[in-house]
């Protein structure tokens, strides 16, 4: 149902707005539950290979087996970079650009492919992101870009790029329940910043571009890197209180924590936090996984105290700087490797608001003067 209404009403960061219906994900702040194409997050993240979490996106149905393989052949052909993609990265790399700089002036060369086609450009983002993030790592190391493997899967694909070794099933299992994880989530921030950009007729490259603009923030996907360093820098549970308290004294926000919907636990941080202790069992990051459960509860408790009535409660950033951080995947790399996952549910969103499409257009409340007199540039 859509209402038409002309209001003077101002709703700061469109908190409760309703700007369009989906059929991508759900989200219940209040239940704490995430559903995602008909699948809560839960059945979904831990058991789908990323290919079938975006075909389900991209066709609202799950792709039978001619149709996987078909769909990651067409992904696989396209995972190689334009020269000017890699020369543009090693002139990034050379002046240390953060990687999320580096991948949103990549992804701008991709219209170098020449493919005006929706479903190409679609498929052509999706595929080139893990090569231009793993090329970039490396070259941030010093060493040179490793071609992609056409017979290794999304997730797969991407560690081999950035390690040069094939990776460990429990390693791939632990990427692609993070990448079905977080492949969409409503009407975020980015995922509306995309779907702005589409409605204008604009272009995909275009609306992705635009979305990993808004991703990068810290109030957004860029929370996860400064949530492990405030791990690692409590680094032993007995300093967690005193370290949180003092950064609740001077005002700071703990990152990892709050959200505008969940108002209880984020399920998506039970989802990876689950992932990780998978991942980590028996290798030497269970240490840093029992300090973050610790950290964790000092930190909802404390937020509890200072923020009372607000419900601040883990959000999904938390336990990706840890599963990621298990994966050996550098601070720098985590939102980047967010957007993996994420640029396959601003495609789907962007397909969606081309359905149905009506300029975003809202309105704002003019509050400054409107009797100012000229005066001469001489005169002033
Ligand atoms: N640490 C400390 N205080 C926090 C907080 C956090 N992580 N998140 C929210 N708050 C406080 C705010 O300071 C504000 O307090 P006040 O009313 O005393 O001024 C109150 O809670 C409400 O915050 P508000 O900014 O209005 O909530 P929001 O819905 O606009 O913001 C987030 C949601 C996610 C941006 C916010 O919770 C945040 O900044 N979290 C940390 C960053 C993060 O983890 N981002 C990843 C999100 S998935």
């Amino acid at each position: 149902m859509t209402e038409t209404l002309t209001s003077t009403k101002l709703v700061t960061g469109l908190e409760g707005v309703v700007a369009a219906e989906t059929r991508l994900s759900s989200v219940d702040g209040q239940a704490g539950e995430l559903i995602i194409a008909g699948f809560p997050v839960e059945e979904l993240a831990g058991q789908a290979t990323f290919e079938e979490t975006v075909y389900l996106l991209w066709h609202d149905r799950l792709p039978d087996a001619q149709e996987l393989i078909s769909f990651r052949a067409a992904l696989a052909a396209r995972r190689d970079l334009p020269p000017a993609t890699l020369d543009l990265l090693r002139t990034a790399a050379a002046q240390r650009v953060a990687a999320i700089d580096a991948l949103r002036m990549a992804a701008g060369t991709l219209s170098l492919q020449g493919a005006d086609d929706p479903e190409q450009q679609a498929l052509t983002l999706l595929a080139s992101f893990p090569t231009i993030i793993a090329a970039y790592g490396r070259l941030l190391q010093g060493e040179e870009p490793l071609a992609p493997r056409p017979e290794l899967g999304h997730a797969a694909n991407y560690l081999f790029m950035l390690f040069g070794r094939t990776p460990s099933p429990e390693h791939v299992r632990g990427l692609e329940t993070y990448l079905n994880t977080v492949v969409d989530h409503g009407m975020n921030a980015s995922t509306f910043t995309a779907r702005v950009i589409i409605s204008t007729q604009s272009d995909l490259i275009s609306a992705v571009v635009g979305a990993l603009g808004a991703l990068k923030g810290p109030l957004h996907g860029g929370a996860p890197g400064p949530a492990l360093d405030m791990v690692f820098e409590i680094g032993d549970a007995a300093n967690a209180e005193r370290y949180l308290r003092r950064k609740l004294e001077q005002g700071e926000r703990l990152m990892g924590f709050g959200h505008r919907i969940y108002k209880v636990r984020d399920p998506r941080a039970e989802v990876l936090s689950a992932a990780a202790a998978r991942m980590f069992q028996g290798n030497g990051h269970q240490a840093l996984y029992q300090l973050s459960r610790q950290v964790e509860q000092t930190a909802v408790a404390l937020l509890a105290e200072y923020k009372p009535g607000r419900n601040l409660q883990t959000n999904v950033e938390f336990y990706t700087a840890l599963l990621l951080h298990g994966l050996d995947l550098t601070t720098d790399l985590f939102t980047p490797t967010f957007a993996i996952g994420r640029v396959a549910g601003w495609i789907a969103h962007c397909f969606e608001q081309q359905q149905l499409n009506r300029i975003i257009r809202p309105q704002s409340v003019y509050v400054g003067p409107k009797d100012r007199s000229w005066t001469p540039l001489r005169a002033r």
